[in-house]
């Protein structure tokens, strides 16, 4: 397996393109909050890969993922980015219309549908509901969630489910951020997975998090991903600009972790932070070869939310004044991805990268790791 990239994996539409087709389209990727489509016939419209998915709440209060295409004609259904169907999805175009399952119950003019238009249902892809968020999956063959998600967070927690303790599914979300940022995904990816640039870069970190100015964070170190997470500075009680709490520490969360901060990145588009009294799910959406949307989520118990005089922005500077100087590192590796002399060195405090980029090319390049692995 190469860990060093030609410059075109992170300039070319065609490289693009295959990592939608291979990863974005064929992996599970975290598309919305569950409480977004609360309620039965609320759905969202999301992008997954480079196709348009609608997220609807059924009455039976499972969740359906359409393809936003009629299958008349394949007008795009809905060009809403969220609302509420009654009980079915009706085409614009000619009016045919589809039950909250995708099945086409009534076409204009045809009193009884004729047999072929029978099948004509909406296209489908799988979706699961895990942490409060819809994850959706268009390969209807791919293993479940439970499967992509699984070795990373035994790698990184062991068997302590620490994303269960923090009862993700009831909090709410009580600020949101999004960015576009002119950077490759895999770039602004690859920078969260290293904390060689902390001490450089985030002194507001360090000083909540001193033990991160040895470049190493909670998602790598010298022997591996720290179990354990990392410490809050003496003083410190949350993780926020000013080192104070926002809020009490969630229910769940165990006492040895009352003063600890965990992170995960769940490839390829999830970042998850752990604090006691709060979550943030960072989400990253490939525009363009160049471009990427980023969308941070602050997830906070609804008891904290009511309290008043309640402000997640404390927590929120943190997060968004380190991003800003990360995106802004990450905007110049971008700009340089041009040089010809564009060339990378990765030091023992980014192991974390080349196992990225090792999953990354076994999905872009099975046939090549294949060969790989016989030559061994
Ligand atoms: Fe949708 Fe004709 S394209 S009803
Ligand atoms: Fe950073």
């Amino acid at each position: 397996m190469t860990t060093l990239w030609p410059t075109s994996y992170y300039t070319s539409e065609e490289h693009l393109a295959l990592e939608q087709e291979r990863i974005f389209e064929r992996s599970w990727i975290c598309a919305a909050r569950s409480s977004d489509i609360a309620a039965p016939g609320s759905f969202v419209r999301v992008g997954v890969g480079r196709e348009s998915v609608l997220l609807v709440r059924k009455k039976d209060g499972d969740v359906r993922a359409l393809i936003n295409l009629c299958r008349h004609r394949g007008a795009q259904l809905c060009l809403e980015d969220g609302g509420t169907f009654k009980n079915s999805i009706r085409c614009p175009y000619h009016g045919w219309t589809f039950n909250l399952d995708g099945h086409l119950v009534g076409a204009p003019f045809l009193h009884e549908l004729p047999p072929e238009t029978k099948e004509r249902h909406l296209f489908t892809a799988r979706a699961e509901e895990w942490l409060g968020y819809v994850w959706v999956n268009l390969d209807p063959t791919a293993p479940p969630l439970a499967e992509q998600v699984g070795p990373l967070l035994r790698k990184r927690f062991g068997d302590e489910d620490v994303p269960g303790n923090y009862g993700c599914d009831e909090l709410r979300v009580a600020k949101e951020v999004t960015h576009e940022v002119r950077a490759n995904w895999k770039i602004l990816y690859e920078n969260f997975c290293e904390c060689y640039h902390c001490p450089t870069m985030h002194p507001e970190i360090c000083q909540i998090l001193p033990s991160w100015r040895t470049g190493y964070g909670t998602v790598s170190g010298p022997e591996g991903p720290k179990q354990d997470g990392s410490p809050l500075a003496d003083g410190a009680t949350g993780f926020s600009l000013s080192g104070k709490a926002a809020a009490p520490r969630l229910p769940g969360v165990p006492e040895k972790d009352a003063r600890t901060f965990h992170g995960i990145l769940l490839w390829p588009n999830v970042h998850l932070m752990f604090i006691p009294d709060h979550v943030m799910c960072m989400r990253f959406e490939p525009l363009g070869p160049e471009r990427t949307r980023v969308v941070t989520q602050w997830l906070f118990h609804p008891d904290a939310i009511s309290t008043p005089g309640f402000s997640p922005d404390d927590a929120a500077a943190l997060v968004e004044v380190t991003a800003m100087e990360d995106f802004e590192a990450c905007e110049r590796v971008q700009a340089a991805a041009h040089s010809a002399y564009f060339e990378e060195f990765h030091t023992p405090h980014e192991s974390l990268i080349l196992e990225f980029r090792s999953w990354v090319h076994q999905i872009l390049y099975p046939e090549a790791e294949g060969r790989a692995k016989e030559t061994m």
